[in-house]
């Protein structure tokens, strides 16, 4: 009876004992509702650290083998490269990745987890459906749009993934003179936020702006306001290179840490 009831004290232990550290710069609670529902299936706990790319970076590297965090997840593709070309991930892999997750969207080192698109926002009121026909992105640098785009500023990383992905299809020297004439397009100096920009369209100081799609979303939800939900109204989005390779997806995704205490509990709650 009485090793009945260690054999049961010491699985019980075990069972509250597993747990996974996630390092984390999204801050969305329906994430936390998935970590509930994996903890309520598994008995794995799953303890967040929630922060900025760079700063979380920083203590991974810095904490280097003592560090416990076992997934780093990220939400651009080009910080998951950073930390990839950094040596922080381990290599990973799981049937499940392969087929669920489209090559295009992982490494051996990360998997993407959550896509969205950066493109076009326009007002119905200064530009027709017509004149925006067959746009791809890489027409943005043409004279007709002169002083007519918003963007943000270059250090974004969402304009530098997008960047990357037209060197990557057009080569470096296309884009070298392409981002010249791109600029002269800009109907200000870039400022603000994605929002920032879909409201100057609105305005109408610029004809297009550059956005990822949920910011239009949050928006015309309400949730910033009456001023951004008229304004987002006024706009519309536009999905660019429809007849070609398609609109930039972009990745929030997320890897294994090189020296990641729970491993196995990780890739499960990744799975
Ligand atoms: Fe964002």
């Amino acid at each position: 009876m009485r090793w009945i009831f260690l054999i049961l004290l010491f699985s019980f232990s075990k069972l509250f004992a597993e747990e996974v550290n996630l390092f984390t710069t999204r801050h969305y609670e329906s994430d936390i509702k998935i970590y509930k529902k994996f903890t309520k299936k598994t008995g794995i706990k799953v303890n967040v650290v929630a922060g900025k790319s760079k700063s979380l970076e920083k203590r991974i590297l810095e904490e280097g083998k003592d560090c416990i965090g076992d997934i780093f997840f990220l939400a651009d593709v080009g910080r998951l490269i950073s930390a990839e070309k950094k040596n922080i991930f381990q290599k990973i892999s799981s049937s499940i990745f392969e087929s669920e997750v489209p090559s295009s969207f992982r490494s051996e080192y990360w998997i993407g987890i959550a896509k969205r698109a950066r493109i076009i926002f326009y007002s119905p009121s200064k530009i027709s459906k017509n004149e925006l026909k067959d746009l791809n992105y890489e027409n943005l640098s043409e004279p007709r749009w002169k002083g007519q785009i918003a963007i943000r500023q270059a250090n974004n990383v969402y304009n530098q993934s997008l960047i990357a992905s037209l060197i990557e299809k057009n080569g470096l020297d296309y884009m070298k003179k392409w981002l010249k004439d791109f600029v002269n397009n800009f109907s200000r100096k870039p400022q603000g936020n994605d929002r920032a920009q879909i409201l100057s369209v609105a305005s109408g100081e610029s004809k297009l702006a550059i956005a990822n799609t949920y910011y239009y979303a949050l928006m015309l939800s309400g949730k910033k306001g009456k001023e951004q939900q008229l304004a987002a109204q006024k706009v519309k989005p536009f999905f660019p290179n429809q007849n070609n390779r398609g609109v930039h997806m972009n990745i929030s995704g997320v890897g294994v840490l090189k020296y990641s205490p729970n491993k196995e509990n990780a890739i499960k709650l990744i799975e």
